[in-house]
């Protein structure tokens, strides 16, 4: 290896960008450590802050390269020119695209494999447009359906999100891009997203927020994670030391890099000393001034600046393994996955008569500005410039050639009142023998940076269903919105429903082969659709007063809270319709009593019974029916896609492990599992469950024993041992002649009555049926709970 100072001849003779490739060739062939090593302080700070709104920063003196990010999640969005300063009139001006179906729609197929896939393209396309990192995916939980930004996410359910977030960095990573988890954590909804704190507390923390990103990360090992704007308990998660470094690196031992989210960034030392590697965008002068001066000062350690440095580098060096900006990407073949894409993650939510698929109908009126121009995507940094884009007004009219149509805009985006356009809409709708009814969410209310104020479609757009549906039986209504929408006003009168999402460009050829039954529907509900707002778990906590939103349903977030309530939704989580009928059998378990460090496997058959090829997602639940802390009903634990003849059975396998059964307990900071009941539950929803089986858990967990002098008869009952005790010295009481004397004909349960006094205070009112003085007992019983003296 040349050493730095023989370079500095060619440095004259050559020109730069030689020179910073000879310099690159170099900066490979050494350790990170080495490169380290040769780099000063300015340029430790420098790469610790974004060189432009896209890149880190180019160490020229070294040759160390800058790298590119783009957002992300649902497509490639790669501005001309890179190193732009931030500039908000980019984000409608990217290189084009394949625009996939945003999130709250891929999710919705369940299909690991395929939202491999869509990492797989574009990562390809990231290749192509000279892309390191791409920035998604987005996996925050869905707390309220009013978050503007729930297009770009999951699920409200922690394993759904965490396993289809890491099928979409498996996918990019395969490739040699990298992928960005984001925005961690608890970013749940824009409303002044850059100041507000989320209270969360840590049971609730770990059990969905956490998790959800526990799972991305431990599963998926993105390149990079994103940490969010807002604050979490008071702190901000850019300066969160135990969100960044003691659960993010101690103890899922994550090895990538933390960036800041944009602009995140409030003390870039603090930040730093955190765990935030990376602050973006940049420059910024201030930050890296913070640093010099922070240095110097002594107030930084240059180990913890090394230490990042470290991170960013090894980075870079994987993102140089593959070259990128040399070839181009099929954009057909990319179109016909968006395609797929969404027409398996479409969601049939009604289809009463079987309405659909279409028959031969000689008038089919389709009514609604979004046939013709469909909502791909949301907006926001997610935008993307789509290569192609199909609409469902022409690829319905090339799959039913021997029909007439009809069109008619029936309303206005504006939401403007306008019976003129009902009244047409209503005369097309009278000669049609079915009404395709296409009925958009306004682009403005799904947008990053704000929040919905409802979740109802415009007034105008319920004006013309009823309208319609009172001079025609036959309707469907496509839904095209990336979050739920009440239904209440409407949903009766029309017998066919079926929610599109933000479709991506390849959405119009997916919905026309749906409605024609080309395609089966297969989508089931990443997220429950309410029947009212005022239902949700979060609606009395959001959005929060005095920049604090206090997460005060808990754990109970989505099917989580309305299973326990009992409250009845408009449609459940997992919930979806198909084309034909699946039948659930044989459910089976390795065993009826298990330990919860062995696992347990679980089995069922699936059948179709219908008479077309269709898909179906088998959804594992657990319930834990015994346990000292409240738990949900169910919760997902397992779920498979799978595709099936007419008459065809396939078994489907479930491995569930330790984790799936256990709770967070805040009181241990651990996972635990309790002795006891649990219940398997396999269905088509979180709703509908078609086998169940009870089964019963033995924990291994030994628990620290925390009782004392001032413990009280219930603390002695909750113990597992202390338990034991309490029984057999109950037992020895009740036997006491002079006791049982005394308490003939009395109805009062005595230990029941005092549960929650301390038993040293109960053993004193009792001491006149007892062998030893009190004190003695009590000293009697801590030793053979501890096993010594306490
Ligand atoms: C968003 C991120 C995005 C970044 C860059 C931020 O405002 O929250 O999700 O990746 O901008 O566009």
């Amino acid at each position: 290896m040349r050493n730095f100072t023989d370079l500095h001849f060619a440095k004259l003779l050559l020109n730069v960008e030689l020179y910073i490739f000879i310099m690159i060739l170099e900066v490979d062939n050494m350790s990170i450590d080495e490169v380290v090593s040769q780099m000063n302080i300015k340029e430790k700070a420098a790469i610790c802050i974004g060189g432009s709104a896209w890149c880190t920063a180019l160490i020229r003196r070294l040759g160390i390269p800058e790298i590119v990010m783009t957002d992300g999640p649902h497509g490639v969005r790669r501005v001309e020119n890179v190193n732009e300063t931030q500039n908000v009139a980019s984000l409608t001006q990217s290189i084009p695209a394949t625009c996939f179906p945003t999130a709250s729609a891929v999710a919705s197929s369940w299909d690991t494999q395929l939202i491999k896939e869509v990492g797989e393209s574009i990562a390809e396309e990231c290749i192509a447009q000279g892309v390191d990192i791409v920035l998604g995916p987005g996996n925050n939980m869905k707390r309220t359906p009013l978050c503007g930004r729930n297009f770009e996410y999951f699920s409200e359910d922690p394993y759904l999100g965490g396993y289809l977030s890491a099928a979409f960095i498996n996918g990019v990573q395969s490739k040699g891009v990298g992928a960005t988890l984001k925005h961690y954590i608890a970013n749940n909804q824009e409303y002044k997203r850059l100041t507000m704190s989320s209270e969360v507390d840590e049971r609730t923390l770990r059990e969905i927020y956490l998790r959800a990103f526990e799972i991305a990360i431990k599963e998926g090992k993105p390149w990079a994670v994103m940490c969010s704007y807002n604050k979490l308990n008071g702190t901000y998660c850019s300066e969160n030391h135990e969100l960044l470094t003691e659960i993010l690196r101690d103890e899922w031992e994550y090895d990538g890099f933390v960036m800041s989210d944009w602009g995140a960034i409030h003390d870039r030392v603090e930040s730093l000393k955190a765990g935030v590697d990376l602050e973006m965008p940049g420059p910024q002068k201030h930050s890296f001034k913070q640093l010099m001066l922070a240095i110097r000062n002594e107030e930084l350690d240059e180990e913890i600046l090394d230490r990042a440095v470290k991170r960013i580098l090894k980075v870079i060096f994987m993102a140089r393994e593959v070259e990128k900006g040399n070839e181009d990407f099929d954009i057909d073949l990319h179109h016909n996955l968006a395609r797929r894409v969404a027409g398996d993650s479409m969601v049939l939510l009604k289809n009463e008569r079987n309405i659909l698929p279409i028959k031969d109908h000689e008038y089919i009126a389709i009514i609604g500005n979004s046939a013709k121009n469909p909502r791909i995507q949301g907006g926001g940094s997610s935008q993307v410039t789509s290569t192609k884009l199909d609409t469902p007004y022409e690829e319905i009219k090339k799959l039913a050639k021997g029909s007439t149509f009809l069109y008619e805009d029936g309303y206005s985006m504006d939401g403007e009142a306008n019976n003129e356009l009902i009244d047409r809409a209503m005369d097309i709708a009278r000669l049609a023998d079915i009404v395709l009814l296409f009925i958009a969410l306004p682009p403005y209310k799904e947008f990053e940076s704000y929040d919905r104020s409802d979740i109802n479609l415009l007034e105008n757009q319920i004006e013309l269903i009823k309208s319609v549906a009172a001079v025609q039986p036959n309707i469907v209504v496509v839904l095209n919105n990336g979050a739920p929408i009440s239904m209440g006003e409407w949903i009766n009168d029309v017998p066919g429903v079926i929610q599109t999402w933000l479709m991506g460009q390849g959405g119009g050829k997916a919905i026309a082969d749906i409605l024609f039954g080309n395609v089966n529907p297969s989508g089931k509900l990443a997220e429950t659709f309410p029947a009212k707002l005022s239902d949700i778990p979060s609606y009395i906590n959001y959005p929060g007063e005095n920049n604090k939103v206090i997460y005060g349903e808990g754990i109970f977030i989505g099917y989580r809270y309305y299973d326990k309530k009992d409250i009845e939704v408009q449609f459940p989580f997992g919930y979806g319709l198909s084309y034909t009928n699946f039948e659930y059998s044989n459910l089976s378990v390795s065993s009826d009593e298990f330990r919860d460090v062995d696992g347990l496997n679980v089995s069922i058959d699936i059948t179709n019974t219908g008479e077309v090829l269709g898909k179906e997602v088998v959804q594992l639940y657990v319930g834990d029916k015994e346990c000292s802390l409240i738990r949900p009903v169910k919760e997902l634990k397992g779920f498979e896609k799978i595709e099936l003849e007419p008459n065809e059975t396939k078994t489907v396998n479930f491995e569930l492990d330790m984790r799936d059964f256990a709770y967070y307990d805040p009181k241990y900071k651990e996972w635990v599992t309790e002795d006891g009941e649990i219940e398997i539950m396999i269905g088509k929803s979180s709703k509908e469950i078609c086998a169940n089986r009870k089964i019963n858990l033995i924990s291994t967990i030994e628990s620290p024993c925390n009782l004392d002098y001032n413990s009280t008869v219930r603390e002695w009952l909750e113990d597992k041992k202390g338990k034991e005790i309490i029984e057999s010295l109950s037992k020895k009481i009740m036997n006491n002649r002079d006791f049982k004397n005394l308490s003939e004909g009395s109805e009062v349960d005595v230990w029941k009555a005092a549960q929650d006094t301390q038993l040293i205070f109960l053993l004193r009112q009792l001491s006149w049926s007892l062998p030893l003085v009190p004190d003695m007992i009590m000293s009697r019983l801590l030793t053979q709970v501890h096993g010594k003296k306490k």
